[in-house]
């Protein structure tokens, strides 16, 4: 039986709270720490800082990636806890924070237990997951895994025009090392209902969805609201707001849980009184099923053509990311859930619909998940919540994981 390892769950509540404060705006506005802005520079710092309170080697690769590495008893590639310091605008506090403190959390733990593991462990915040501010998401772990040319991700841009590169030399968090994961885990927030419905307190992650971005740049013909009639009218909102009805139809005709979503449409001129001649948008596509996701992608890229065609509009598809769905090897998965039983949490398998880290970093090394219940099955907004009782056993659930896996054999 290997040593048990007691992960601290008010040390691990103590550090949400204080991550939680860089870039909080208000109860209502939450928290925002977009990638590579201030307040993420700032939560950087603090977690490098935090690090190097561990005595760990710290670690920042090409894009920006931070690792700090706990030595083992042989030397070799580390076992790795991971996720993400930035939020989407008007986030919360544990969506990606969660199984970056979590990973700290056990590293601390076994410093303060003076526990030595045969592979060296460590943990690591990935650049730019959520995607909002520069796409694709995912782009740190992207990067790492091979599945996006370094240089690509140093010229994504803002909407702004500042680029990725531009903005991690700012910041001071251009590195130049490299790490080479054994194995990987990320804790972190289940970010929908099922966990809370089934009254579980621990989600055992079995694979992730696929994740298909676009933009969506509809052209067509500005006019005078009054003077226009109807059958002249090349109305590019029009476009943008029948792919958004139907991109909907599809998803329920595709069925599985497939969903679609448009997160942002902007018309131009954004007048009143002006028929809009331009109207640029997204569409976020999911499934988890791999020819059902592939079949979905066809089917958007010929409505947007089939519907500049019944408007009489011109239509540019620039796909954004492609983020295939995954498997997490059973054997991984199987571990976390014995680990899981060990404890006497109750748990349930289930698929991720977010993206994550670990479906990057699946492409390198032996990969899973745990999730802990979101309150009210939401996130992404200021109102999500995970009890402190459930991080610290997700926590817990993750330090035996990583306990096992850096073991040796
Ligand atoms: C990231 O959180 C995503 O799933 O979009
Ligand atoms: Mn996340
Ligand atoms: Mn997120």
């Amino acid at each position: 039986m290997a040593q048990s390892v007691e992960i601290n769950g008010k040390r691990l509540e103590e550090s949400l709270r204080i991550m939680g404060r860089i870039g909080f705006v208000s109860d209502e506005q939450g928290i925002s720490r977009l990638a590579l802005g201030e307040a993420a520079r700032e939560a950087r710092e603090l977690f490098v800082s935090w690090l190097e309170e561990e005595n760990l080697e710290v670690r920042i690769d090409p894009i920006g990636n931070i690792f700090g590495i706990r030595p083992g008893r042989r030397d070799g590639d580390p076992v790795i806890a991971g996720s993400h310091l930035d939020t989407v605008h008007e986030g919360g506090a544990f969506d990606g924070a969660l199984g970056v403190l979590a990973g700290l959390e056990v590293i601390r733990s076994l410093n303060e237990g003076k526990i030595e593991t045969e592979h060296p462990v460590a943990v690591a915040a990935f650049t730019n997951e959520e995607g909002v501010r520069f796409q694709p998401d995912m782009m740190g772990s992207m990067v790492m895994a091979g599945k996006l040319p370094l240089e690509e991700a140093l010229a994504a841009r803002d909407d702004d025009g500042r680029t990725v590169g531009e903005e991690l030399e700012r910041i001071g968090f251009r590195g130049s090392d490299s790490v080479t994961p054994k194995a990987y885990l990320e804790l972190h927030i289940e970010q929908g209902p099922v966990l809370e419905d089934e009254e579980k307190e621990i989600g055992i992650v079995e694979g992730i969805q696929g994740i298909a971005w676009w933009r969506c740049h509809f052209r067509g013909k500005a006019g005078h609201a009054g003077t226009t009639p109807i059958p002249l009218r090349r109305d590019a909102l029009l476009g943008a707001a029948d792919l958004c009805c139907r991109i909907r139809e599809l998803a329920v005709e595709l069925g599985e849980n497939t969903v679609a979503t448009m997160g942002r449409l902007a018309p131009e001129p954004d007048m009143v009184n002006v028929i809009p001649s331009r109207a640029r948008c997204t569409v976020d596509m999911r499934q988890y099923d791999p020819e059902l996701y592939e079949e979905g992608q066809k089917e958007v890229r010929q409505l947007v053509e089939e519907i500049a065609n019944t408007h009489g509009l011109e239509a540019e598809l620039e796909q954004m990311a492609d983020a295939r769905p995954v498997r997490f090897p059973p054997e991984v998965v199987e571990m976390v859930e014995r680990h899981a039983q060990e404890r006497g949490y109750s748990a349930l398998r289930l698929p991720s619909g977010a993206g994550h880290d670990a479906q990057f970093m699946h492409y390198l090394c032996p990969t899973a998940m745990i999730f802990v219940p979101s309150i009210g099955g939401v996130s992404h907004t200021p109102v999500e919540r995970t009890s402190y009782t459930d991080t610290a056993r997700g926590c817990q659930v993750l330090c035996d994981s990583i306990v096992e896996l850096a073991r040796g054999a």
